[in-house]
């Protein structure tokens, strides 16, 4: 096939650009010499037409509403899979075969406890803190503990940095619930396996038997793999940024939790949850769907929209399907907030403006009317994101450091102030 060009003409000259071709999806214009020839940026706010980096890792068709780790469709890895096995896939970009599946177990496994004294930093924080808050403290905080693997030009260290991090969230996450309600942390038991053991860190209490139950535990698995990873959205750029500078593994992974915390990405489950909860019942569906359609009116149907989805997110309709499982499980019969969702969303995608928009449910929107019946409180929910996107987050990072091009990421901007001027004396200010 012949070389593809794209041609580009500023300042009265022609400047060609190659084409480069991905295995599938959208093919880039590689402009990174465009400041060179013609002494101009691009501008695209929001990178909604930029490609920040090369990557092999996750693949996402938002017309198709596909998502596909390593290649692989994310429906069959929730089916057939589990958690630690789509982590082995993400950071080594092939499902393990079974003895590099069990030594992975073994070594995640091993990780799973924190240095004891970070145990105070929890301390230090107040009860009611928001638990992300305390997430991006105590995860910063581990690079003042492990020492031994923030070396990241060696691949030893970054490969132990990688497993602590997999290991040790839920810890990190159990201990930040167990904090914040009162009550004593609970140490990992490592004859559980990855969910079962996060469950009983969050569930268990000292003064009696604490029996996790199977199928919620494969539920928190499946939930763990959709959450995976999502290619470069908005905290993985931001962990993918930091790290750019050369800054450790376990401040980057700190970065990226900062900017999930946000209600506009991994927020919005906690976000979905309260509206739900506010609209309450079916019949007020409509004054809300009313709503998120004036333009004066900031409100947005929470979990609804995704900037590459235009179709079903795919992993919404896995979590939809946990959700039944999950309550069917539990025995609830009727969750008046599940009513308002399944009509709500049934509602929103036969409006018109929601159809015209390609605005579909997210995998937010029913996330939370799971992760509430498994027993978490709303203001966990972005924390077991946090915890499941952690393996995309460490895969990314390691990618872009084991990639010999790599450079510190610095975008440029469209200066809009004022130009040079000169310094005024403070009595001569107005
Ligand atoms: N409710 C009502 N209108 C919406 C919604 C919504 N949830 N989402 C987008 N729109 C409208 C928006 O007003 C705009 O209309 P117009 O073109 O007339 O100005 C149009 O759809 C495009 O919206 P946008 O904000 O330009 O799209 P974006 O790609 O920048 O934003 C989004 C994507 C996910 C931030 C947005 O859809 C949103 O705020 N959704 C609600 C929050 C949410 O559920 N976030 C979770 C995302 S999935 C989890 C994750 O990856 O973190």
């Amino acid at each position: 096939m012949a070389e593809q060009k794209a041609d580009f003409q500023a300042g009265g000259k022609n400047h060609t650009y190659e084409i480069k071709d991905g295995t599938i999806g959208p093919s880039v214009v590689d402009i990174s010499s465009l400041y060179k020839d013609s002494g101009m940026f691009t501008y695209d706010p929001g990178f909604t037409s930029t490609a920040s980096c090369e990557s092999k890792i996750t693949y996402i068709d938002g017309d198709e509403g596909t998502l596909l780790y390593r290649g692989y469709p994310i429906e069959q890895l929730a089916d057939h899979g589990d958690f630690l096995e789509s982590c082995y896939l993400l950071l080594y970009g092939e499902l393990p075969n079974k003895m590099e599946k069990d030594d992975f177990v073994n070594r995640v496994t091993y990780h799973t406890m924190i240095h004891e004294q970070m145990s105070k930093f929890f301390s230090g924080f107040r009860r009611d803190a928001h638990p992300m808050a305390v997430m991006v403290g105590v995860v910063g905080a581990l690079s003042a503990f492990y020492h031994d693997s923030t070396d990241i030009a060696d691949p030893h260290q970054r490969m132990i940095a990688s497993l602590r991090m997999i290991a040790k969230m839920p810890t990190i996450a159990a201990m930040a619930y167990k904090y914040h309600i009162g009550q004593p942390f609970v140490y990992p038991r490592n004859d559980l396996d990855y969910a079962a053991n996060f469950l009983h860190m969050c569930f268990a209490v000292p003064c009696e038997d604490y029996k996790v139950n199977p199928v919620l535990a494969r539920a928190m698995d499946r939930i763990f793999i959709l959450h995976a990873d999502h290619e470069q959205n908005a905290s993985t750029s931001t962990v993918r940024l930091a790290g750019s500078s050369g800054a450790n593994p376990f401040a980057c992974i700190a970065a990226g939790i900062a900017c999930l915390w946000g209600p506009a990405h991994g927020g919005a489950n906690e976000a979905a949850l309260n509206m739900l909860s506010e609209i309450g019942s079916v019949d007020r569906i409509p004054e809300y769907i009313a709503r998120a359609k004036d333009k004066n009116d900031p409100f947005r149907l929470m979990g609804f929209g995704h900037r590459v989805y235009k179709n079903y997110d795919p992993r919404a309709r896995i979590m939809q399907k946990t959700t039944h499982e999950v309550l069917g499980e539990l025995g609830i019969k009727d969750d008046p907030l599940l009513d308002v969702a399944m009509e709500l969303e049934k509602i929103a995608l036969n409006d018109e403006y929601f159809v015209q928009k390609k605005l579909y449910p997210n995998i937010d929107f029913y996330s939370g009317i799971t992760l509430r019946a498994l027993g978490f409180p709303t203001n966990m929910f972005t924390v077991l994101f946090a915890l499941a996107r952690t393996v995309g987050w460490i895969a990314q990072w390691k990618e872009m450091v084991e990639d010999p091009s790599q450079r510190i990421g610095r975008p440029r901007q469209l200066y809009t102030g004022y130009p040079q001027r000169d310094y005024v004396p403070i009595t001569q200010r107005r």
